[in-house]
């Protein structure tokens, strides 16, 4: 067959026009949303510093720069739901509750701006959003148009109170409708968590191409039992997840809930290490009023940060269950790294040690591999690739976090 110059450029043209091509997210975003800490407060005579308010979001931002978290990469601010005024404006535009932010969105995002931020709000594919809000459905555009206006660079669009046959062709329409802004948009899609929740299998090729990040499956609550359900639902469904995922479009297991009420110090380190591994976005939801010094210390710790962030983008999978329910998680990285985590859930009482042989850890391509412990960094010996690793870990949710590297990789990799 012949291919002409112009039915190569006709085919490009069409290729570009089902997928989002926005050239962002290149690594998982790292950010801070309203909703899991927050909700849907909004008497704010009765709770003046908790509800979804301008004024809640200008502190926020203030304290996600002036605490060291933008500097680590947390750079997105996130309105979630319960910032509209329940009726749209008379030229059918959406606009905020007055009361609550009365200087108005854009303002708002001029303030985020100013700060080195960058600014996220919430919408709905329906009718309505989950809480009653008015919904994009029969303004693409014109929201679209909106939020662009605005500044926006994050919208997460939720999928309540709308016909989940619909996804497949209203999500992509959406993406169209936010590249034809010619503002880059960063387009967080709810599509496939529906679907699965419906049990029809979600088209993943094509939500890869429309969104460049996609809730998966039920909401995040403040609990390990809700944190660790979501680490078995990935685990469980790895294989159907883990082929999409990579730097543009990437699997999303909700929020960080490190930093609230519900998780030990142990059940955090294993949420922040596990997201690290699955390369899930990092998007705190936690009053930063009021964190603790540890609870801070893991969100902002380098070396998971990294492992989050490494350019490959890959999705770390669950390699090894072992008896008592201890899971190994890895995560290959550039330069021929990969990180572990070994996660014991049981509430045992004491904390267990355990052997593995390095091939079952996936390691044999190098003779010798140097052990790191990834919180803090500190050599853990140097192991042949016949020998075994042996580790503890505490219960009830904890995890042994390493990292391993090989001496000849390394040489290899200075010499070229
Ligand atoms: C859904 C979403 C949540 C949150 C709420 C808001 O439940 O999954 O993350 O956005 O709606 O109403």
């Amino acid at each position: 067959m012949q291919w002409s110059v112009t039915s190569v450029i006709v085919f490009l043209l069409i290729d570009g026009h089902n997928s989002l091509e926005n050239g962002l997210l290149r690594k998982p975003p790292m950010g801070w949303l309203t909703w899991q800490r927050f909700r849907c407060v909004t008497d704010c005579r009765q709770f003046p510093d908790t509800c979804i308010s301008e004024k809640l979001i200008r502190t926020q931002a203030k304290l996600l720069v002036d605490g060291g978290y933008l500097a680590a990469g947390y750079e997105y601010i996130i309105i979630d739901d319960c910032w509209l005024n329940n009726t749209r404006a008379a030229d059918g535009s959406l606009q905020p509750d007055d009361d609550r932010f009365p200087s108005g969105i854009r303002s708002l995002a001029d303030y985020v701006h100013s700060l080195g931020l960058k600014f996220g709000i919430y919408e709905d594919y329906g009718t309505q959003t989950c809480a009653g809000y008015p919904g994009v459905l029969g303004h693409l555009e014109q929201d679209a148009q909106t939020f662009a206006s605005w500044k926006v660079d994050y919208l997460k669009l939720d999928g309540c109170n709308a016909d989940i046959k619909d996804f497949d062709t209203g999500y992509p329409s959406m993406g169209h409708a936010l590249n034809a802004t010619g503002y880059p948009i960063a387009y967080s899609c709810s599509w496939p968590a529906y679907q699965e929740f419906s049990k029809m299998k979600p088209n993943y090729a094509a939500i890869s191409q429309a969104c460049n990040l996609w809730r998966n499956w039920g909401d995040i609550d403040d609990s390990w039992d809700s944190v660790y359900s979501i680490i078995q639902w990935f685990g469980d469904n790895q294989d159907r997840l883990a082929p999409f995922h990579g730097p543009g479009h990437w699997n999303d297991p909700d929020m960080i809930v490190v930093g609230n009420y519900g998780l030990s110090p142990g059940q955090s380190r294993a949420q922040m290490a596990l997201w690290s591994i699955i390369a899930a976005p990092l998007i705190l939801s936690v009053d930063l009023r009021a964190i603790s010094e540890w609870a801070r210390e893991i969100i902002l710790n380098k070396n998971l940060i990294s492992i989050n962030q490494d350019p490959l983008g890959q999705m770390g999978r669950r390699i090894v269950k072992l008896d008592g329910n201890v899971e190994i998680w890895s995560k290959t990285l550039i330069d021929d790294r990969t990180a572990f985590v070994a996660l014991f859930p049981q509430p045992y009482g004491t904390p267990i040690q355990l052997s593995v042989n390095l091939t079952n850890l996936g390691l044999g391509r190098f003779d010798e591999y140097d052990f790191f412990e990834t919180f803090h960094g500190e050599f853990l010996g140097k192991y042949h690739k016949n020998e075994r690793y042996s580790f503890t870990i505490n219960p009830s949710g904890d995890v042994h976090a390493f990292y391993v590297e090989s001496a000849i990789a390394k040489t290899l990799r200075f010499k070229v």
